[in-house]
């Protein structure tokens, strides 16, 4: 009788951390496959770009083109009565630019580029229109929807196709440069939906109904869901939590497992309050560059970002997170792509690791051993197993992580895990930094450096393939995915 459960008290019975030798660890990675605790979207991945951008691994890459100025934007459709005037520098107004204006051959063209990419675009409108702004920097007065609302029109008439519209930026809670009441921006948000309601009459799929694209703040995101109700498909909310990009100590923080786990607070308190509410609406990051201002030089575009990265992407889906953009596609010191030479930085490499590896469905994971490794799983993406994200954050221990389950259930096989785990082998992806630096802008794959060739293309992604009896060993300053095909989970199932 010694199936499922015999399995089980093996892994309670071990010791779950050991040193087995100078520099190296024994730990355990404990899923529990019962049930998920999450379901993220396919196409979780998501970047921003700023206003005006210039430029497709990811099929589709959701795109969400905002920015602080998409607030005092006005669209050139026939209803508009202003002259197109581009924005001008000019630091005395809001944001340090002049109202800007977005001409309708450009619109056309940016959709053009959208479609041909095969993004799916988010696209923030002017949420500022029409109020005033008082001296205490709060927003009063409700959004003048009518340049808005012909925009959105013009858009449906020309075919664009819009995945979702999204209603301003960082207007929320204390706001950044000016802010709108919860409630009136609830009012606001209602009014979005009826005139896509409207507009999209005979259209589907709907475009989805998406704000405030703003900081968390508990009241503020409490009131406006409570009164948006069903209006909202999605609250977004922006990250920023390393602090300024000037900040010299980013490195320190990244690897502080201690600081990384500050911003759950963040994920559980508004995953709360979208469970507590009649809300149907769903959580997404709209905007994460981690440092802002643009991030620092060879750090937001270096290896080491993506401990921050792939931490915060496993952090969010794990508390219901359906999305996440990241700041930004291109553009700063935070681009997935090199500005000037549109190369991938490693970044981008975790980020379609992660898109071709981790499904939909989240599940509880920790690790026991040692602080320095952050473990999530997921059901796998393209099979019927796992995939198993473990990041060591510690510069000198090598770790040997074996797979543990929590909860028991009855398994439907024959054997139990351990005979299941040696038969099959399973895939392992190592990313690590080139040279050991973490600094540099290029990431090695299983020994191999990363780099496009001379077409431009992305190179294949191939795993190692390892014994699943063996422990996964995670290498000092590493991340290994590790997608084992063949373990079937309940939760998976
Ligand atoms: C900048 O904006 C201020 C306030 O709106 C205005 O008084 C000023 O003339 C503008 N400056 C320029 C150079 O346009
Ligand atoms: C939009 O699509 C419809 C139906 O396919 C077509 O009749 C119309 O000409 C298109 N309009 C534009 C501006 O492309
Ligand atoms: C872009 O890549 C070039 C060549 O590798 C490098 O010198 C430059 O610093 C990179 N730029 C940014 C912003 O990362
Ligand atoms: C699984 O069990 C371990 C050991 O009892 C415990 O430390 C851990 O928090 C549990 N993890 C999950 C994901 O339930
Ligand atoms: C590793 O990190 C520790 C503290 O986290 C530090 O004291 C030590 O100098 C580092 N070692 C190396 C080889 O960088
Ligand atoms: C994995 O290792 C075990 C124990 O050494 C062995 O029995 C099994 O055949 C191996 N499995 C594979 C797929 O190589
Ligand atoms: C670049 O890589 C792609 C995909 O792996 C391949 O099809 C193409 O032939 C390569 N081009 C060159 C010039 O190596």
């Amino acid at each position: 009788m010694c199936f499922w459960m015999c399995a089980l008290s093996y892994s309670f019975i071990s010791v779950s951390s050991r040193i087995v030798g100078v520099g190296v660890v024994e730990g355990t990675v404990y899923i529990d496959g019962k049930a998920a605790i999450g379901r993220i979207d396919d196409d979780f991945v998501c970047a921003t770009i700023d206003w005006w951008p210039p430029e497709k691994s990811f099929s589709p890459l959701k795109l969400r083109l905002g920015g602080s100025l998409q607030d005092k934007v006005i669209y050139d459709t026939e209803e508009d009565q202003h002259p197109c005037i581009p924005f001008a520098k000019n630091t005395s107004e809001l944001f340090g630019f002049t109202q800007g204006c977005l001409p309708m051959n450009r619109w056309d063209e940016l959709n053009n580029f959208f479609e041909k990419s095969g993004a799916k675009i988010i696209f923030g409108l002017n949420a500022l229109y029409g109020r005033s702004i008082r001296s205490d920097g709060s927003a009063i007065g409700a959004w003048d929807y009518t340049n808005a609302e012909s925009l959105i029109r013009y858009t449906v008439r020309n075919n664009h196709t819009i995945h979702g519209w999204e209603l301003g930026n960082e207007l929320s809670g204390n706001g950044v440069g000016t802010r709108v009441a919860a409630d009136q921006y609830a009012l606001d948000t209602i009014s979005l939906q009826r005139i896509v309601q409207n507009i999209y009459k005979e259209i589907e799929p709907k475009p989805l109904i998406i704000a405030p694209g703003g900081f968390f703040d508990a009241n503020w995101f409490k009131e406006f869901l409570d009164k948006a109700t069903t209006s909202l498909d999605v609250i977004t909310h922006h990250i920023y939590n390393l602090g300024p990009g000037v900040d010299q100590h980013l490195v320190e923080k990244i690897l502080d497992p201690s600081y990384l786990d500050g911003e759950a607070d963040t994920f559980r308190r508004l995953h709360n309050i979208i469970r507590t509410s009649a809300t149907s609406a769903t959580a997404w990051v709209g905007e994460a560059g981690g440092a802002y201002n643009s991030g620092h030089n060879l750090v937001t575009n270096a290896f080491v970002f993506s401990f921050w990265y792939l931490d915060q992407l496993g952090m969010a889906a794990a508390y219901d997170t359906k999305t996440y953009c990241r700041q930004s596609f291109i553009g700063g010191n935070y681009g997935l792509l090199n500005t000037t030479t549109f190369q991938p930085n490693p970044d981008y490499y975790s980020a379609l690791l992660w898109h071709r590896l981790m499904g939909r469905k989240v599940l509880s994971t920790s690790f026991s051993g040692t602080k320095k490794i952050r473990a999530y799983t997921h059901c796998a993406k393209h099979s019927k197993g796992i995939t198993i994200l473990l990041i060591n954050l510690d510069n000198s221990t090598t770790i040997q992580a074996k797979v543990g389950f929590n909860s028991s259930w009855s398994f439907g096989h024959k054997r139990n895990i351990f005979q299941l785990l040696q038969v099959y082998e399973r895939e392992e992806y190592h990313l690590t930094a080139k040279d050991g630096n973490l600094h540099s802008q290029k990431v090695v794959l299983n020994g191999n450096i990363l780099t496009v060739n001379s077409s431009g293309e992305i190179p294949p992604l191939e795993p190692l393939y390892a014994n699943s009896s063996n422990p996964i060993k995670v290498d000092p300053f590493s991340i290994v995915f590790v997608h084992i095909p063949d373990l079937l989970l309940p939760a998976c199932m």
